[in-house]
């Protein structure tokens, strides 16, 4: 992967889906093939395919595997055989917003299609290339909006970002990792400080990855030590993805972005969430209706193969924490940069 050669993580290729096995990266860069919406369903709950845009694209693409699989011509037979492939991919995984958005979007174009179940098949694959298209789009645009908002001084920043928000979380260039991207080509950057980002370890093995791909500079930290980098004076910006984002601008992203929110808020270190705005649930007023997804606990207790505690300890293993709104300095969206509180006033203005 480079700047010429850049990666994308769900490709539709063969009349199947190659999705890049990121529970494999970085040790072994693969792709696994989907055929069949149960086995899309799965990677996503698997984690093969991850990140908020990702699975969203991913979920468009399982919605038309199953319509694939639907073998009838009765076109209320096939919606309500579709309704059931949709549940199945909502019940994947429960915080990211884009996976219901995708679901949503491909079913309501079946239900809006005209025509036999074999043209409303073909639209819907249509659909799904479509959204994995505008997503690319779009991650492009949140990147180079993002370099209106970064400080203006030092000429060159050095950025803190805290999971992988990056092209393969994303249907390429990624959010965050977006911004840095244009940062870097802009000769903005000095360098990406990433947090490890326990307990998937998504900075550690994925955003490294990205990163030394292209040759940008990075500096890998634990989750840990982000207080001290900042009380030294290393970090210029914090700027990290999003799950959800509710009207009030609260933003649920990977556990331990709270806590970096805090630690910037106390060094007066700008905070910058970017996501698209297919990210933004107009649909709940504040973060605390956002669900959290809880993992597995052995994703803390074990390492590798190796139990690292001792029988009889509890476990809670919440895999997203939601940053209010007054911690965050702006989001940054493909459609521009906005306070926290200019985002429902933007989308009440469109609706009107
Ligand atoms: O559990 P993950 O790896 O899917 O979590 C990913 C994140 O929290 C990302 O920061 C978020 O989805 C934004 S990706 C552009």
């Amino acid at each position: 992967m480079s700047q010429n050669n850049p990666v994308y993580p769900v490709i539709w290729h063969n009349n199947s889906v190659s999705l890049i096995d990121q529970t494999r990266l970085p040790l072994e860069y693969s792709y696994v093939e989907i055929h069949r919406s149960e086995d899309m369903a799965q990677a996503i709950k698997t984690m093969i395919v991850r990140g908020a845009p990702a699975i969203g694209v991913a979920a468009a693409y399982g919605m038309y595997l199953g319509a694939r699989e639907i073998k009838t011509n009765n076109r209320n037979e096939f919606i309500s055989r579709l309704e059931q492939v949709a549940q199945m991919l909502r019940e994947t995984r429960p915080t990211a917003v884009n996976l219901f958005w995708a679901i949503s979007r491909m079913l309501k174009t079946a239900y809006e299609s005209i025509g036999t179940v074999d043209e409303i098949k073909s639209i819907l694959l249509e659909t799904a290339q479509t959204i994995n298209a505008e997503d690319l789009q779009t991650c492009h645009r949140i990147g180079d909006n993002g370099l209106k908002a970064l400080p203006e001084t030092p000429e060159k920043l050095t950025i803190l970002t805290h999971c992988n928000a990056g092209a393969i979380a994303t249907a390429g260039y990624g959010t965050a990792l977006g911004i840095v991207r244009s940062a870097w080509r802009e000769g903005r950057l000095e360098k990406l400080m990433a947090g490890e980002t326990r307990p998937r370890l998504q900075g550690a093995k994925l955003t490294t990855w990205e990163c030394v791909q292209e040759g940008i500079p990075v500096t890998l930290i634990t989750d840990s030590m982000a207080a001290h980098c900042m009380k030294q004076n290393m970090i210029h910006a914090v700027v990290v993805g999003a799950d959800r984002i509710a009207a009030n601008g609260d933003a649920a992203n990977k556990i331990g972005t709270y806590s970096l929110a805090l630690i910037a808020k106390a060094h007066n270190v700008p905070f910058f969430v970017a996501a698209p705005l297919s990210t933004v649930d107009f649909s709940i007023a504040s973060g605390n209706e956002i669900t959290i997804e809880e993992r597995n606990p052995a994703e803390i207790y074990q390492v590798g193969e190796t139990i690292i505690t001792p029988e009889g300890v509890d476990f809670y293993n919440p895999a997203f924490d939601v940053t209010p709104a007054e911690l965050i300095a702006a989001i940054i969206t493909e459609e521009g940069v906005f306070a926290p509180s200019e985002l429902i006033k933007y989308q009440n203005k469109q609706m009107a």
